[in-house]
């Protein structure tokens, strides 16, 4: 009898614990619920998280990660926890679909010269989101022919003194797109002696280049003590304090009567000129956006077109079924204008398939959630960071055919009309979608037409072309090269 209760006991005590362990393993699933639903992905190391092997064309190994876990895969980058997505279903269902859920913007880092203010910083909010929207309809009611059109007179000028010596053409088109955003900014053309426009290109060169190379530090906080650092984070500053001197000697001229040009329009509506209580920027808004489209909207255009004259020198057959179509519907004594476009599909295509081949930002900027979002069978917590690939969109086989050859012919149909393709997004989508398409596309489409149908573009006698392999930055670097150019008769 004595047994036997000893054995009813154990039998409690063993019930009891059991039931103990299953009360605090629920309790750990409960608390740790959110996380449980976070979706898989690779493991990295201490510290480092995958950092270590993204290789030189981090893009790549995301994509191959995405086939081992699927289009919807976390990361560890640094002291980071980002949800990467990739291919169209997935970049349209979490950052169009969800809308406002997943608009957040992170701390970042490298801008922090912002002050965490201006539409590219921003944490999603109704004042951003009302920003955003007066400079989108700003830019999209654009003359953009009217703004270019000094800058294109000025860059053909400049490449015709060259008298077909060899010049750097990503230097080249720099000048003009930065003076394109300058223009539609302040309302007139800065000139290139102006000292303080020289100080402002200068400042921002120099925090561009060290940008690149100090990108990885957006995910390694700790290392932000180091000089390196320092320096790049003095460099912005520097271009901040320039752009702010214009600013000012700007604002100097300002008459709440008259518009000279983006600044302008977002002054009438600063605090101090605005006596309605709901002014939508005040004066750090004001610097923040005039920094922000400064450095949004100079460097993507030009750098897009370098690609494209990269790829234009590459495939020389191309340039030269452009410059037909160009001849036949411009004729020579005059320059394309957008009137033209809806006539040229095959120059179309091709700033379409350039935009594919050579997608100059690979990734999205940093989203963040600002709800938990339930996608895919996953939860994704409030606050985490989100990441688009759009690599994986470009490159994908199942939307393009050899993804890597470069043929306009595939943004055409059968009847030689432009085709529309889903998926081809390279300014994304959503509520954190680039707010200077409307300018970007016209201008792109305006410089690049007016250069090939003035002059032929050579690579100069005994240089090589570089492979038409580029540098993940903050955008997509192509190699250096140079060109020749000579008028067309
Ligand atoms: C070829 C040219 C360009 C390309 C391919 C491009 C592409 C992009 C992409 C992919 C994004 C990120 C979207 C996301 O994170 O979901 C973006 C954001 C942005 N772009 Fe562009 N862009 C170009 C030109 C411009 C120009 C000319 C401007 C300014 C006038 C501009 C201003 C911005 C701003 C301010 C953002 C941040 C928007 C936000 O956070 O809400 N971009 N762009």
């Amino acid at each position: 009898m004595a047994l036997l209760e000893t054995q009813v006991g154990q039998l409690v005590d063993t019930t009891l614990l059991l039931c103990l362990l299953l009360v605090v393993l629920f309790l750990i699933l409960v608390k740790d619920s959110k996380s449980v639903y976070l979706p898989p992905g690779p493991w990295g190391v201490p510290v480092l998280g995958v950092l270590p092997f993204l290789r030189k064309d981090p893009q790549l190994t995301l994509m191959e990660w995405a086939k081992k876990y699927g289009n919807i895969f976390t990361v560890k980058m640094g002291t980071r926890t980002i949800v990467m997505l990739n291919g169209y279903e997935a970049i349209r269902d979490v950052f169009q679909r969800k809308g406002a859920l997943s608009s957040g913007r992170p701390h970042l880092l490298t801008f922090d010269f912002l002050r965490g203010k201006g539409i590219l910083c921003a944490d999603y909010s109704k004042g951003f989101k009302r920003q955003r929207e007066f400079i989108i309809k700003y830019l999209s009611k654009l003359d953009v022919e009217k703004h270019t059109e000094d800058e294109i007179d000025a860059l053909i000028q400049y490449i015709r003194h060259k008298n077909g010596q060899p010049f750097d053409f990503n230097n080249a088109v720099s000048a003009s797109t930065s003076n394109v955003i300058g223009t539609i900014l302040f309302g007139s053309r800065q000139e290139y002696d102006d000292p303080d426009f020289q100080a402002l290109i200068n400042a921002y060169h120099n925090a561009a280049k060290l940008s690149s190379q100090a990108s990885v530090q957006n995910f390694l906080p700790f290392l932000w003590f180091l000089p390196q650092c320092r320096k790049l984070s003095i460099a912005w500053e520097a271009f901040a304090e320039a752009v702010n001197r214009i600013l000012e000697k700007h604002k100097m001229g300002y008459n709440p009567l008259a518009t000279r040009g983006l600044i302008d329009t977002m002054m009438h509506q600063t605090n101090e000129n605005n006596q309605n209580s709901k002014s939508l920027f005040d004066t750090e808004d004001l610097k923040a956006n005039c920094q922000t489209l400064y450095v949004t909207g100079s460097e993507t255009t030009s750098t897009a077109l370098t690609w494209g004259m990269l790829f234009l020198l590459s495939y020389p057959d191309v340039c030269k079924k452009l410059q037909s179509e160009l001849d036949e519907v411009v004729g020579k004594s005059r320059r394309p204008t957008l009137e033209d476009r809806p006539k040229l599909p095959f120059t179309c295509a091709t700033l379409m398939e350039l935009q594919r081949c050579n997608n100059i930002t690979p990734f999205s900027a940093p989203h963040k959630a600002t709800q938990d979002i339930r996608v895919h069978g996953y939860l994704i917590p409030k606050g985490t960071q989100l990441m688009a690939n759009y690599w994986s969109i470009f490159m994908n086989e199942r939307i393009w055919s050899n993804p890597h050859d470069f043929q306009p012919m595939r943004f055409m149909d059968d009847c030689g009309n432009v085709k529309k393709v889903e998926g081809f997004i390279p300014f994304s989508l959503g509520k954190r979608s680039c707010p200077g398409e409307s300018l970007a596309k016209p201008e792109m489409f305006l410089i690049l037409t007016a250069l090939v149908h003035t002059f032929t573009f050579q690579v100069p006698d005994g240089e090589v072309l570089p492979a038409p392999v580029g540098t993940t930055g903050s955008v997509y670097v192509p190699p250096k090269f140079t060109v020749c150019a000579r008028p067309r008769t």
